[in-house]
């Protein structure tokens, strides 16, 4: 039984200081290989969802399938809501077992995206599950969810009251990261994770990682940030893999054949990125400490 919260997964990695891979999956073929990568890596893993996966193949269908690949991988798993602003999908979610959630108010003023949160930190804590919060807007659009947009940043005060206020157990700080490829060198502003970190020492989350330097993720990992989201990687290198076999294959019509190329593919990216984030190895502690 490799089902884990994201509390057991987080704890230890924020207290030493490594990064956990948070994935997000489109389909069972993606779930299996990052699961895959992890299991050869000995490393704990979160499988991530966006709101427009679970609205694709549907949240009891996807919770089973993860439980199932879950429970049978020999390395913690947990599974977790990634960018969602709509309650009603939290509930589905919360009540289809998932770990944890990111409840996405960042479009909401800081008050009411503060009044709603702890409403959802109150829900998730009858699962026993978790909540990431989150105030400012990541630049770039994730499945559906954000904007081009660069985002306000507030003050470090508003994050720290709003951590405080609503009892979140992870926060995404706005630290010049964005989602999907980036165009133009990243502006990083990592100290704001240790300021913040400082003031409310809960684990921090990094999105927006596809396209960081190995030293860009290993500094903010040092500093706090214990989740590292990936997700536009895990795209690239599913359909780029397709196209590729496609392309050397024209007479193919083999579907298994395709599937283990792109699954190749896929647990490769995810074995170089949990690799970087200092994680391997570390799965049988997480394991121990229950
Ligand atoms: P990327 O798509 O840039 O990897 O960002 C992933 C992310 O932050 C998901 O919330």
């Amino acid at each position: 039984m490799a089902v884990a919260s994201l509390k057991q997964v987080l704890d230890p990695a924020f207290e030493e200081r490594y990064g956990v891979a948070a994935i997000n999956i489109v389909d069972d073929l993606s779930l299996q290989s990052v699961i895959a990568a992890a299991e050869v890596l000995e490393a704990p893993l979160i499988v991530q969802t966006s709101l427009k996966t679970v609205k694709s193949i549907g949240a009891p269908v996807l919770s089973q399938l993860f439980r199932a690949r879950a429970e049978a991988a020999s390395v913690p798993v947990a599974l977790h809501l990634d960018h969602c602003p709509e309650r009603e999908w939290i509930s589905i979610c919360l009540q289809n077992g998932w770990n944890s959630v990111l409840f996405d108010g960042s479009h909401l003023d800081v008050e009411e995206n503060r009044r709603q949160t702890a409403e959802v930190v109150q829900e998730a804590a009858r699962y026993d599950a978790q909540v990431e919060g989150e105030i400012e807007t990541v630049r770039g659009v994730e499945d559906g969810v954000g904007s081009d947009e660069g985002g306000l940043v507030h003050p470090i005060e508003i994050s720290d009251g709003f951590i405080a206020d609503t009892g979140v157990y992870a926060f995404a700080p706005a630290i010049g990261t964005a989602h999907g490829m980036y165009a133009a060198e990243p502006h990083l502003m990592p100290e704001r994770v240790t300021e913040l970190v400082a003031r409310q020492p809960i684990p921090m989350v990094l999105h927006g990682g596809t396209g960081l330097a190995r030293e860009q993720f290993e500094d903010l990992i040092a500093r706090g940030c214990a989740k590292v989201n990936i997700s536009t990687a895990l795209k690239i290198a599913y359909t780029d893999a397709a196209r590729a076999f496609l392309d050397a294959n024209p007479a193919k019509h083999d579907p298994p054949s395709l599937f283990r190329h792109v699954s190749q593919a896929v647990q490769a990216m995810a074995e170089d990125h949990i690799s970087m984030f200092g994680s391997a190895g570390k799965a049988t502690a997480v394991q121990a400490r229950g």
